[in-house]
């Protein structure tokens, strides 16, 4: 077995590496660092770093392991070059540099973003272009026009905080453990999503572009209001109201972009494309418009490195020594 792409994905608190076969997934190892980071209630960039120096090695020595596989066989090294905690990627980059450059591999650089998009040109059903994809993840929340293999244009993105943060920032007011979104996931299915009416944020928008910091707000102010007694009462139907309406305005949104007509198929991606409410009212505004609505794995919507091999198949790689001064980059 010969032409594997390697791929490194470090750009958060996930230390991750995973063994390609073209669009065949041979390993997707995930090393999360959830519990370093949950009595902080998020994640903390230079405890992330710390971490990711620890696990990239053996991280990608059971990716090789699981894939059956030896360096040798290895024909790219791929990495995540950003966005994403500075620190962080720097640990991914140099690991995949050191892996790369003694066997003088070529290293393809890719974006984390269209990681999350080319998840879905993966095996098995894998999605080929053109689709709309949504991507809300713990850093980003965007539709992107994916009209080849190689990269997206963004329609519209959040204006401030990103779906997962305020998944994540909202579990917090509710006493919920890091990271929030499967936390909130769990309790909503207990509450009742009409509890309390909160903003569906840029609703009458005409564009594509979305808020969560008004939302966050508004859960703070009812907490306030509630107190720490009323909270701890009412915490489930805190947590299905804010569901209900973090799922409204991206399906809002998903649903006016779907309105010009251009598009057949929809994909979602990232890290809140895991949530059960937000798969099913997906589900239904494509039924709605007609349109096929492709749906990964769980493991293939929160970070992994399998999304970044994958995007790496389409991308420019560097040749070696090209590559020794590449850096990360934090934001686009
Ligand atoms: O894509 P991802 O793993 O990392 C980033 O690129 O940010 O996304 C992580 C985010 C976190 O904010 C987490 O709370 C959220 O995705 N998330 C969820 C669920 N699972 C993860 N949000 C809502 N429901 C879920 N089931
Ligand atoms: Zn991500």
């Amino acid at each position: 077995m010969a032409g594997l792409i390697l791929a490194i994905e470090t750009s958060c608190d996930d230390t991750c590496a995973a063994v390609l076969d073209g669009p065949r997934i041979l390993a997707n190892t995930i090393s999360s660092q959830a519990a370093a980071h949950a009595r902080f209630g998020g994640v903390v960039p230079e405890v992330a770093s710390r971490h990711h120096l620890d696990l990239a090695v053996p991280v990608v020595e059971d990716a090789l392991a699981e894939a059956d596989a030896t360096l040798d066989e290895v024909e790219a090294v791929a990495v995540t070059v950003g966005p994403g905690l500075i620190g962080a990627l720097l640990v991914g980059v140099s690991t995949a540099k050191a892996l790369a450059a003694p066997r003088r591999l070529p290293l393809v650089p890719v974006d984390h973003l269209q990681g999350h998009v080319a998840a879905n040109f993966l095996e098995p059903d894998p999605l080929e272009p053109p689709f709309l994809c949504l991507v809300a993840s713990g850093g980003h929340t965007l539709l992107a026009a994916v009209r080849d293999h190689r990269g997206h244009e963004v329609l519209g993105q959040t204006l401030d905080d990103a779906a997962g943060e305020a998944f994540d920032k909202v579990a917090r007011m509710l006493g919920l453990g890091y990271p929030g979104g499967p936390a909130i996931e769990r309790l909503a299915a207990e509450g009742d999503a009409d509890a309390f009416q909160l903003p569906v944020a840029m609703s009458r928008d005409p564009g594509l572009d979305f808020s969560f910091s008004g939302l966050k707000t508004a859960l703070a102010y009812l907490c306030r209001d509630l107190g720490v007694e009323g909270v701890e009462e009412r915490r489930a139907d805190l947590a299905a109201s804010f569901q209900a309406a973090a799922i409204g305005q991206l399906t809002a949104k998903l649903d006016r972009a779907l309105r010009s007509g251009e598009w057949n198929a929809v994909a979602l991606g990232g890290g809140v494309a895991a949530n059960g409410p937000l798969r099913e009212a997906t589900a239904a505004i494509c039924e709605k418009h007609g349109v096929r609505l492709k749906l990964v794995a769980l493991e293939l919507c929160t970070d992994n490195a399998a999304m970044i091999g994958s995007a790496a198949r389409f991308a420019e790689g560097r040749d070696y020594p090209e590559y020794l001064d590449y850096d990360a980059f934090p934001t686009n």
